[in-house]
């Protein structure tokens, strides 16, 4: 049956994100446009990202947070670039953007002691194996699986490795053990509801200790450079920026975070994503025709909820097909005002991907499922006629 309510808000993409609710463009009316990043008003608005941020994130007192360009990308690949090559690595890889890293580590620094444990969309390879004498990359929460790491319990706390960590879907949507962790990245487009632009680094003092102490092999392009003469360039967590930032982005992430501070901070933001990923499990315990890409609750992304086809026949076609399917489904719901940019990512496995971090309300998420039912019979309809 058609449905005949729909969700206010159709934004269900996985970044960039729905807007956090009430926000309209007038929230950008006060942005310091048109003025000099370097100047002290501006600087003063770049350091007030950062420590409301940090204040929000619940970051320990000598951990460094700063502004990097490139969005998350740049601020992952600076981190990589600044401190692999000192000793052996780990890299997991269980969605396209751990791949990436991987790519990254083997292809682009050719690290000679590099392993590899990589899981299909679905799974989490075995945490068991990472070495707490060798470095650490991983994604916390692989946008494109809908997959999680459950905890950081199997990161050991006296390693002698780096934890270099891409939270970009996690942070303000998961608790992040900064203890286990040395580098922490993330970009304002997703659980915050941001513009996409810049990306924010995060470094523990032994972070900054092997970027002081360590000389890569390879060329440091300067949009990845945090060090000069041997030192940390410790403006760049102040707000002095390596390039130029857009103060429009700037501003939209300071509504982000007073709205985020206004509902609760990190428990209400938590809340707000787990409420969201429950409303969906309990549509699913009951459909006869999704599942979630995890099989495993535990490593459940509350974020990028990711589902596939369980329907016996639907399942059964080849994905060329399913792909068809989906992309009929997407249509359809993106048509009738429904639902935008919830197909799952374009390596991934035909299936949907919906958002559930704290922008996105729960409201409109249980409003979207029984169109997400209707569009799937509609759907296999068109395509069997
Ligand atoms: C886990 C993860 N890493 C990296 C990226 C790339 O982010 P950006 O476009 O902000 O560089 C994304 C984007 O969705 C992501 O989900």
């Amino acid at each position: 049956m058609r449905p005949s309510r729909r969700p206010e808000n159709p934004c269900f993409g996985s970044g960039p994100t729905a807007k956090r609710p009430g926000w309209s463009p007038e929230i950008l009316s006060g942005a310091l446009v048109g003025r000099s990043h370097r100047s002290a008003e501006a600087k003063a608005r770049l350091g007030e990202v950062l420590e409301r941020s940090r204040a929000l994130l619940g970051l320990p007192d000598d951990f460094l947070i700063g502004i990097l360009p490139g969005s998350d990308t740049g601020a992952f690949e600076a981190a990589m670039w600044g401190l692999l090559g000192a000793r052996g690595v780990d890299v997991l890889a269980f969605d396209s953007f751990g791949r990436d890293w991987l790519s990254d580590a083997r292809v682009q620094l050719r690290l000679e002691d590099l392993r590899a444990f990589e899981a299909d969309y679905g799974e989490l390879p075995d945490l068991g194996k990472v070495d707490r004498g060798r470095d650490l990359v991983l994604t916390w929460n692989g946008t494109t699986s809908g997959v999680r790491v459950p905890d950081g319990e199997w990161i050991a706390d006296d390693r002698a490795g780096l934890t270099l960590c891409d939270a970009t879907s996690a942070a303000f949507a998961m608790d992040l053990p900064w203890s286990k962790l040395d580098v922490v990245t993330y970009s304002w487009q997703k659980a915050l509801g941001g513009e996409a632009q810049h990306g924010v680094l995060i470094l523990s003092p032994r972070a900054v200790v092997r970027l002081e102490s360590h000389a890569p092999r390879w060329p440091v392009p300067k949009l990845f450079r945090l060090i000069k003469g041997g030192r940390l360039i410790e403006g760049v967590f102040r707000g002095e920026t390596i390039n130029t930032p857009s103060m429009l982005a700037v501003e939209d992430a300071l509504d982000g975070l007073r709205w985020a501070e206004g509902i609760g901070g990190l428990p209400a933001l938590i809340g707000r994503a787990e409420g969201n990923l429950a409303t969906v499990a309990d549509w699913v315990a009951q459909s006869s025709w999704a599942r979630f890409l995890a099989s495993r609750a535990e490593i459940r992304s509350p974020t990028s909820i990711c589902l596939d086809i369980a329907e016996p026949e639907v399942a059964a076609w080849p994905a060329e097909r399913q792909g068809a399917l989906i992309e009929t489904m997407t249509g359809l719901l993106a048509g009738e005002g429904v639902a935008y940019d919830i197909a799952s990512y374009r390596e991934a496995p035909p299936g949907l991907r919906v958002w559930g971090g704290a922008t996105v309300e729960q409201a409109d998420l249980a409003a979207l499922l029984p169109w997400l039912d209707f569009a799937f019979v509609e759907a296999r309809k068109q395509l069997e006629r």
